[in-house]
């Protein structure tokens, strides 16, 4: 018996050491963990469950069969963060450059089998040379695995990837099919094809970071929803981000312990909205004066800034915030912002979260660029995601709530369980000057002081419809409330819609304009 718990011991020995030391010092020379070493950080102390870590590949063509390291490259399992279960893979840089073979795949998909049985979230931490040459169409097979679970638990589980070195080719596809994808600067690239490749066939020529580093992926294609500084970063934010989010699609996220006042009347949230219309102010400011001090988590920053997005808590209670930014491009809705948002309210759909809109819109962005790259279809996103949402819905309009962007931004119309907005509210079909030059242009012409009679009629208009008491009157608003008042009206209507149950017509799937 001795013996065979030696040799069982060497055999664990050799497993953890994946591609061996000279690797490893190799992997800690790039400024990267292993990938065992992001798993101890990552979970609880001492909670980690390894699945498969005698398993090695099945090849026998360029003298792979000689190259036998257990784990073949992703080590495996699960274990808890802050007491939750989680599922976890990390691919092993230092076994055959974490490139995924056959065995590789099946590794992971045990791991989303599993996971999707109990309902819990999975988190992948990738750092792969992508398929796995020596074994070709098996390991093109191995991703086709790994995509279908992914899109299978979409929605189920929550699932969350991190890049944390080179992420190519079809590798890119699974973080691109999971909720949220966080990216070490300096050390992770995700790209379809690299800089050679796009020299041969375009000419382009192109650096590693700028075609899919952390930065152009959190601020120009939006693949990203997080950059950070380092690997331990991303591994904390990971944690936090999941305390926000239930295991699975039929439990509710769960609620922390509260530790701020619920009644709070924040009187400053009085002084942020300006009393010029035209004047910038920071939405997160109101977010962070109505919600749980420091609650704030803000998901996909960099990207689409004329509109935020992030979790929040209210007494405790998980929520999702989107908000027009008057502070970028005066908040109007664009094609980005348009997406970043559609994708987070399914995303707090699918996972039981409450959304709560602040509008500040004067509309959609105008230009041709706009109409040609189709603001239509990728606007008909939001709506639709907030029409068929059935968690609740919650909405405070802080100022501007004007066009078809009134309609979008989580309006009545749409479904939206209570909405609010703030004296300084403007509703209507459009902005005074605007619709001035619509409605009078003739008049105008014909003025002997066409500007002074302008100024008059605009003040005309903005006394009549730029207020909140047409679409109050009209039940379009439950309230229009004072803004120290909004927490604890939302806290009540977070209570009152808990047992909200909504239900769509029966169908196989909607058709979304993707
Ligand atoms: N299949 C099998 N083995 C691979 C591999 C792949 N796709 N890519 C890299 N490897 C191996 C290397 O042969 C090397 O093995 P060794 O340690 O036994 O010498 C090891 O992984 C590390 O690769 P290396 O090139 O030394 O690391 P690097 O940090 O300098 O570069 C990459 C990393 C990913 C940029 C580079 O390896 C690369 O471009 N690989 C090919 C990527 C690709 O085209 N994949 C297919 C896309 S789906």
């Amino acid at each position: 018996m001795d013996d065979r718990i030696e040799e069982l011991r060497e055999k664990r020995e050799e497993a953890q050491l994946g591609g061996g030391e000279d690797r490893i010092e190799s992997q800690h020379d790039k400024g990267k963990m292993t990938a065992r070493e992001r798993i101890d950080y990552f979970l609880d102390d001492g909670t980690f469950q390894e699945f498969d870590q005698f398993r090695t590949h099945r090849t026998h063509s360029f003298g792979m069969e000689e190259k036998q390291l257990y784990g073949d490259g992703v080590v495996t399992g699960y274990g808890e963060v802050n007491g939750r279960t989680v599922f976890v893979f990390a691919h092993d840089f230092t076994v055959f450059g974490g490139s995924l073979g056959e065995v590789f795949a099946e590794k992971i998909c045990k791991v989303m089998d599993k996971a999707m049985e109990v309902g819990a979230p999975v988190v992948g931490l990738n750092d792969s040379a992508g398929a796995r040459i020596q074994e070709g169409v098996k390991a093109l097979g191995g991703f086709g695995e790994i995509f279908r679970r992914n899109t299978e638990a979409s929605g189920v589980i929550p699932q969350i990837s991190a890049i944390m070195g080179p992420c190519a080719g079809g590798a890119v596809y699974s973080p691109g099919l999971t909720d949220f994808t966080f990216m070490v600067k300096d050390t992770s690239h995700m790209f379809i094809t690299g800089p050679d490749v796009i020299k041969t066939v375009t000419g382009e020529e192109v650096t590693f970071d700028e075609l899919g580093g952390a930065k152009t992926h959190s601020s120009t294609s939006g693949v990203a929803h997080f950059a950070v500084d380092s690997e331990e970063e991303a591994l904390d934010n990971i944690a936090l981000l999941l305390s926000y989010l239930p295991q699975n699609n039929v439990e509710d996220p769960p609620r922390v312990d509260p530790w701020d006042d619920p009644e709070r009347a924040d009187e400053e949230l009085n002084t942020i909205v300006p009393d010029q219309p035209r004047k910038p102010y920071d939405i997160t400011n109101v977010v962070d004066h109505v919600a749980d001090e420091g609650s704030f988590f803000e998901v996909h920053e960099d990207f689409a800034k004329n509109i935020v997005v992030g979790f929040a808590r209210l007494d405790g209670h998980s929520v999702g915030i989107v908000a027009n930014q008057p502070r970028v491009n005066a908040g109007t809705l664009d094609i980005e912002a348009s997406e970043k948002a559609a994708r987070f309210v399914r995303c707090c759909d699918a996972f039981n979260v409450p959304i709560l809109t602040f509008v500040d819109v004067p509309g959609f962005l105008p230009g041709t660029d706009q109409e040609h790259n189709g603001i239509i279809r990728h606007g008909a996103k939001l709506l639709y995601a907030y029409s068929e949402a059935q968690v609740p819905l919650m909405t405070v309009i802080t100022r501007k709530a004007y066009g078809g962007a009134y309609d979008v931004m989580a309006s009545k119309h749409l479904g939206a369980d209570v909405n609010y907005a703030w004296p300084t509210a403007e509703i209507a079909v459009m902005g005074p000057q605007g619709a001035v030059n619509v409605l009078y242009s003739k008049e105008l012409e014909a003025a002997d002081d066409p500007d002074a009679r302008r100024d008059e009629l605009i003040e005309e208009y903005r006394e009549e419809f730029a207020n909140p008491y047409t679409a109050a009157d009209r039940g379009f608003l439950d309230d229009v409330i004072e803004p120290p008042e909004t927490r604890a009206r939302l806290i009540a209507d977070l209570k009152m819609l808990k047992s909200k149950r909504g239900d769509l017509p029966e169908k196989k799937h909607g058709n979304i304009p993707i």
